[in-house]
């Protein structure tokens, strides 16, 4: 096999074997709520071992760390093991997960839940609150700061008509909104769900009475492919949405690199 070039790029590092590329990695460089940060975009040859990216980000990240940018992002296949060995040995950890599940003719709908629309603005400014409260606490700790009821409002004025919208749905009982789930259409087959239920009544099958509905509805649409992501660090949705059918296809990995004085 051809020996290992590594060769700069302006914004990145290439690997070259006898003059060919077989790897590359790159970074978008910001400063926003991820921090001074560089998402990492990378591609590798088939068949080509995945610790040459280990080389390629000890070329690649210096300069970013030097400008301070020191919170890294990685997407990663969740089947790849290989490649999640190289991330992890380079101080890598999980931080989200993304996930996807069929949709099948088999979902029934509960009577509890109804799709809603603009008039539901206020239950979705209070339910819409919960997933922010939540990935506040321990362990998530999002950094993000507490949504105030204005902000809440006007994202969700936007996004009850948003035509991208496929559907929304609200859990009532007795008049109370217990809980809520959105999907957001992705493509003619492939709906992106979330959904929240208020703390006070977990456990009770809110959240699966909204999956199943929405999942029976989204069927009769046409959609095939449901796929959401989360926090690993959230424990709720660590368990539940795993138990309900749907499995990883990818991780984002982060790293924050300590240097001295900071
Ligand atoms: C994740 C979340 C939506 C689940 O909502 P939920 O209404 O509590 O979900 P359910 O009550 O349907 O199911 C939760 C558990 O209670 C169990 N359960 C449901 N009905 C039950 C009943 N009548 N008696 C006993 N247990 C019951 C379910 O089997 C499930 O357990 P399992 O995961 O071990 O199978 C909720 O925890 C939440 O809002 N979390 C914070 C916000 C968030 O993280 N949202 C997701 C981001 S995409």
């Amino acid at each position: 096999m051809d020996r290992l070039e590594i060769a700069p790029l302006p914004d990145g590092a290439a690997a070259l074997r006898g003059g060919v590329e077989v790897a590359r990695l790159t970074g978008r460089l910001g400063d926003d709520g991820w921090g001074r940060h560089a998402w990492i975009d990378w591609t590798l040859a088939e068949g080509e071992d995945a610790g040459v990216l280990r080389h390629l980000y000890a070329a690649a990240a210096r300069p970013w760390v030097a400008e301070g940018h020191r919170a890294h992002y990685v997407e990663v296949p969740a089947a790849r093991d290989d490649l999640l060995a190289v991330w992890f040995d380079l101080s890598f950890g999980k931080q989200q997960v993304y996930a996807s599940r069929a949709i099948g003719p088999d979902h029934s709908s509960d009577p509890r839940v109804r799709r809603g629309g603009p008039d539901d603005l206020e239950t979705a400014v209070a339910l819409g609150r919960v997933i922010w409260d939540h990935q506040r606490d321990a362990p998530v700790w999002s950094g993000l700061p507490e949504r105030s009821v204005e902000e809440l409002r006007a994202q969700w004025e936007e996004a009850l008509a948003d035509p991208e919208l496929a559907g929304y749905f609200v859990f009532e009982d007795a008049g109370d909104a217990l809980g809520h789930l959105t999907l957001w259409r992705d493509d003619e087959e492939t709906v992106e769900l979330v959904a929240a239920t208020r703390e006070d009544v977990r456990g009770r099958g809110v959240a699966t009475a909204l999956l199943e509905t929405a999942s029976a509805w989204a069927h009769e649409q046409g959609y095939r492919t449901c796929v959401l992501d989360w926090r690993s660090t959230n424990l709720l949705s660590s368990r539940f949405w795993p138990r309900r059918g749907f499995t990883p296809t990818r991780f984002r990995l982060h790293r924050l690199v300590r240097v001295p004085g900071s």
